[in-house]
Order: structure tokens, then sequence, then C-alpha cells
């Protein structure tokens, strides 16, 4: 049996459209995150905390340094099974998917059946996280490597599958926790003095100084991957068989270079945000931005965006036009923030 974990969902939030509800939905740690003072907003039909009783920056900084939960529970988790599942999802998908190992991102197809898992999933990431979980946990946590998941106990909670992965830039896991125990790991976890509750407000800032793109914001449906600046998700043998979706379109543009591409920028002034049209020296608009935040560790502006390909280069000067004034900002390697995932 295979998993596709909330990656999928990461990568397919669209799905939701699928489940339209007129209510907003509530995660089950709704009224825990509720006693613990969340400020509760609308994401994607869901009821989520954007913060709780610290300051968003605190928060964010905190993840950074010690280690925090979320609350990703909102993301479609999803096991595919079957003969076919292989094949499936590499109709989908343009990685290798035959190539990975079980309890890999590993999924499925067209004889196949899709189990949508009615679980809660809580996020823990900071650079203490290892620290902290391995207090609950019999297998050395030293060998779960990136990207990799396993079944465990946690803190006496069984039947948890917790995967080495994550979306702050930071070692974390991701851990799928039956429903109706969530609420006690979530707090056997929190009495250790390095862990706090972040919302969604650090993720977006955490996730952006990491480079790493929100579905729906900064990749969509007419996005390539050579146009995001993501060709390595594109798996070797993929390039030579062509049987991804767009493949007609995005073999190609792999050799040719793409007309755009997404990039950082770092400005000062006025915060630059989704829609923020990018403009060249001389003022021509060359593009837009998708994300934009102050970046709470490097305390400048930062954003990614789409430019021409001619401006796409690293220490590119261009500009912003923010509330109708032209501000001066530079093209940006990304991660704006080193990363911290797990290499051992
Ligand atoms: C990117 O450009 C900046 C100057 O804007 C420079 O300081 C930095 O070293 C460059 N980074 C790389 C990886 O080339």
């Amino acid at each position: 049996m295979l998993s596709v974990i909330a990656v999928f969902s990461v990568c397919f939030p669209s799905l939701c459209f699928l489940f339209p509800q007129a209510a907003l939905k509530k995660t089950p740690l709704f009224d825990f995150h509720r006693q613990q003072g969340g400020k509760m907003v609308e994401f994607s039909g869901w009821s989520l905390p954007v913060q709780y009783k610290d300051s968003h920056i605190s928060s964010h900084m905190h993840t950074r340094e010690h280690c925090s939960i979320f609350d990703v529970s909102h993301m479609l988790q999803t096991k595919v099974h079957g003969r076919d599942r292989v094949k499936f999802m590499e109709s989908l998908v343009v990685a290798d998917i035959a190539e990975l190992k079980d309890n890999q991102f590993k999924a499925a197809g067209f004889d196949v059946d899709l189990e949508f898992l009615d679980e809660a999933l809580i996020a823990l990431q900071g650079p203490s996280m290892s620290q902290v979980l391995q207090k609950g946990l019999k297998d050395d946590l030293r060998k779960l490597t990136f990207m990799t998941s396993t079944l465990a106990t946690v803190f006496g909670v069984p039947n948890c599958r917790v995967t080495r992965c994550g979306y702050t830039g930071e070692d974390g896991v991701e851990i799928s926790v039956p429903k109706g125990r969530v609420v006690e790991l979530t707090e056997k976890l929190l009495t250790n003095g390095e862990v706090k509750l972040a919302g969604l407000g650090a993720r977006d800032s955490l996730r952006l100084e990491a480079g790493l793109c929100l579905y729906g914001n900064d990749i969509d449906e007419t996005t390539t991957p050579v146009d995001a600046s993501l060709v390595w998700t594109i798996g070797k043998r993929r390039r030579q068989t062509k049987d991804f979706p767009g493949a007609n379109i995005i073999v190609p543009q792999i050799k040719a270079k793409a007309d755009r591409k997404r990039v950082g920028l770092v400005s000062s002034g006025p915060p630059v945000r989704q829609h923020t049209p990018i403009l060249s020296p001389d003022g021509t608009v060359i593009g837009e931005v998708t994300s934009g935040c102050p970046s709470p560790c490097l305390k400048k502006n930062v954003a990614m965006g789409y430019v021409d390909a001619a401006f796409a280069k690293n220490g590119t000067n261009i500009q912003v036009e923010v509330r109708k004034k032209a501000v001066p900002a530079i093209v940006s390697k990304m991660p704006f923030v080193q990363t911290n995932y797990y290499s051992g």
C-alpha cells in the first residue's frame, strides 16, 4: 500500500472545488485552537488560526530557532491503491514515480482506488523538532530521511504516519494522526518548552523566505515547471518518455528556455504584495508579483514573481510599483533564508 501525503494537496488545492460547502470547514483541532487564543480566519474554505497570542513575527522567529506546530489538517490526504497506481500518478505529474521507494510519495492509477484519509495532519517544524519528537518515538528519527515516511506510535498515540517534510525550509515532520487523538498529541508536544503553536501568518512568511511556491499564487494551470524554475521536479526518464501532461510544450521549453521566469525580489520601502506590477528600470511592465511579505529574518521585503527572462538574472536592478510609485528592487536567488532540511 502506498501513500501520497500532504504534497498532493500542496500541489492540488484546487481539488477543494470538487467539494463545495456553504459553511467553513473545521479541522479536529478547531475547538483547541480557540481555547489557545487562535485568531480564526477563512482559508480555502476552512476556518484556521492565522496566529495565536504571540505576534506573527515572534511565531515566525520561534519556528526558525526552536519549533512550532501547524495544523495542516485541511490538506487532502490520499492513499492510492491498485495495479496501475504508478502509471496513474505519472499521468498527473512530471516526477519519476516509478523510481520512488516505498513510503516515499509514491502513488497511483488506472486500475486504482483513491482513498481519502479522514485523519488530522499536524506539522512540527524547526531545528529542535528531532530532539522534541525523539522523546516520544521508539524508532531512531535519524533514520527517517528527507521525504520518507513511517508508521509509528508517537507519545503513546498509535497509527501515526510520520513524514520528514514540511514547508518552512527547516527540518520538520508532518504527522498524520487519528482524528480522535490529535488534541492529545498536540498537548503532549506542547508540554516541551521548545514547542509553540503557529498559524497561517507564520506559515506564509516561512515558506516564502524558503522560496517555496504556494499553488494558486505562484504556480497554477497557466505556468509550466520551466517558467516556475521547477525543472528539477521533472524526472530524467520522463523527459525522454514525454508522457506527462503538457510534455509537448514543456520538454522543448527545457532546452529553448522560457520567455518568463519565476524569480525572487528584495526591496525596501512599503511591502510588496501579490499582483504588484514589476517594472524594468525604464518603467516598462515586465511582470507581476505572485507572493510577497516583509521577511522577519532579513528585515527587508521579499517577494516572488514572474519577469521576462531577460531580467531574471540574480542581481538585476528592477522596480516594483507600490501604490502607484516605482520602488527599486533587486532580483535575488531563492531561498532568501538558508534552508535546513534534514540531510543525515
Ligand atoms: C546575487 O547578487 C547579489 C548582488 O545583488 C550578490 O551579492 C550575490 O552574491 C549573488 N548571489 C549569487 C549566488 O550569485
